[in-house]
């Protein structure tokens, strides 16, 4: 039996969601953050651009509803869109109330610049190009100070526990990395936010933690994962020949002015969509990928010459310096760059409260679905969906009442031997991934990657347990998940594109 600890709320995932929802969880009840890291080490704390809303007064919710219906091709859930654009502008109210170094403009009033599917300018944005961080760092200093929440970190996910009667989520077993050690936490209601599945795909722009494990444990309790196969790849990854690594370029310098151009400099957004580089994400990134096909190269570039070099480091910080550390000087060099995988629209199916159907369960940030992506997300949603929908499952988990007595079913953890190659079984997972369902997929292409897929199950069977192992059961099981989407979703649309079948929007 492991140690057991108990809390009221029990939230797995220490990025902008995870946080935002401990610090609105009611004082008088206690919360547990666990972290398969530290809180340094997430999707939230990597992200760039900033966070969209309508805070500024030529701006207006229903102008962001209409954006992210757009960017989302359809397939929105529009009352979460609502819920999305109308709290949105409060909570980002919240983080200034925090003290997050939002940037500010020479009248001392919050920066707010433009990205990609965006009419108005309402990206809001810290540290330049460090938004991500800089609101990270704020939330932990601040939940580490409070009394009722405890941050765990090393402690990585096997599985949530349920109820053996009522079927309820009442808590997850995790194992300590540093120690070996397995403990359960119990909790009257558990929160995950885990983050995306970024890392089963060769070239993406996801930290080495994003392996899906939220998903991949709720689905093996038996929840609903919906709309796996809404991939956004983002457009403008760092090209660097003979490497995987894809460091983002943030959208925020095309809504600073950035053109996206040929080797020979001719912009060929410009005839794609009448926003040309604004356009939103998904269409973007299929027009680099036509234009790499047309001219053979394996990248486009990004042009924002012509600027001081302070100006430029200035406002992309991170981008600058990490530029230059490949010998690109952003002021007189073009940027070379590719699409790479970036973001999940899909995940743990979740309701206006975060919900899962799981009862006790939420799920929020990316390893949610809200519905409020649709097959696209528009650029900065991200981080606004993890502080709307991490603030509500709080919300509901404060009204929760305490969970029957009565036994836990513990998961039983495989007992094979057998050691397989598991950074082999990860490199031929990110090919397939990448061949398969990638930016444009065939149906012959998805089926061959389930193929392929089904071997490295084969391989992972009665491999001896440990975290590396039980990470790429995790890989394998969202790949599955992603795979099964592709093959069920017939039309292209949004970041789904399918040979042979129209384009829906
Ligand atoms: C970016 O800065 O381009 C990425 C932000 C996002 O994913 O919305």
């Amino acid at each position: 039996m492991p140690a057991e600890l108990k809390c009221d709320a029990l939230i797995i995932g220490a990025g902008l969601a995870g946080l935002f929802a401990a610090l609105n969880i009611d004082p008088p009840l206690d919360c547990v953050i666990v972290t398969k890291e530290d809180v340094n080490t997430s999707n939230s704390w990597m992200a760039q651009g900033g966070i969209a809303a309508a805070v500024s007064p030529q701006d207006d919710p229903d102008y962001h509803y209409e954006d992210t219906l757009v960017a989302g091709a359809g397939l929105c859930d529009s009352e979460a869109v609502r819920v999305l654009v109308e709290e949105g502008p409060s909570d980002v109210e919240a983080l200034r109330a925090m003290e997050v170094p939002f940037d500010l403009n020479d009248d001392g009033e919050l920066h707010i610049t433009r990205e990609g599917g965006h009419t108005y300018k309402r990206v809001v944005h810290a540290g330049g190009d460090a938004t991500g961080r800089e609101t990270v760092k704020v939330l932990a200093q601040i939940a580490a100070s409070r009394g009722n929440i405890r941050i765990i970190p090393n402690f990585f996910l096997i599985d949530l526990l349920k109820h053996a009667d009522t079927g309820e989520c009442t808590g997850a077993l995790f194992m300590d990395t540093a120690s070996g050690a397995f403990s359960a936490i119990r909790a009257r209601g558990v929160i995950l936010a885990t983050g995306g599945i970024g890392r089963i795909y060769l070239r993406t722009t996801n930290p080495a933690v994003a392996t899906g494990d939220g998903i991949a444990a709720a689905r093996r309790a038996g929840a609903a994962v919906t709309r796996m196969e809404f991939i956004q790849f983002h457009p403008t990854a760092l090209y660097l020949p003979d490497s995987d690594s894809a460091f983002l370029i943030s959208e925020a310098l095309r809504g600073e002015g950035a053109k996206l151009v040929g080797r020979q400099g001719g912009r060929f957004m410009k005839n794609a969509h009448p926003l040309a580089e604004l356009a939103p994400r998904d269409v973007v990134a299929r027009a680099i990928f036509e234009e790499m096909a047309r001219t053979g190269e394996p990248c486009v570039f990004l042009d924002i010459t012509g600027r001081p070099l302070s100006e430029l480091r200035a406002r992309f910080p991170t981008i600058t310096a990490e530029c230059l550390k490949h010998g690109i000087d952003i002021s007189k060099d073009l940027i070379p760059v590719s699409p790479a995988q970036h973001y999940l629209m899909g995940g743990v199916a979740a309701g206006l409260r975060a919900q899962s159907n799981i009862r006790r369960l939420y799920a929020c940030g990316e390893s949610g679905c809200s519905g409020v992506h649709g097959a696209n997300r528009l650029a900065s949603n991200s981080m606004l969906e993890c502080l709307v929908f991490g603030r509500r499952a709080a919300e509901h988990i404060s009204g929760l009442p305490q969970p029957e007595p009565g036994a836990v079913v513990y998961p039983k953890l495989p007992e094979g031997t057998r050691e397989p190659d598991i950074q082999d079984i990860r490199r031929k997972l990110g090919e397939l991934c990448q061949s398969g369902a990638g930016a444009f997929r065939t149906r012959d292409g998805v089926e061959k990657g389930m193929e392929a897929l089904a071997e490295l199950e084969t391989d992972m069977e009665s491999a001896a347990f440990s975290k590396d192992m039980w990470e790429t059961v995790n890989m394998l099981t969202v790949a599955r998940c992603v795979f099964e989407a592709c093959l069920e979703r017939r039309e292209s649309v949004g970041a789904h594109t399918i040979d042979g079948s129209e384009r829906l929007m």
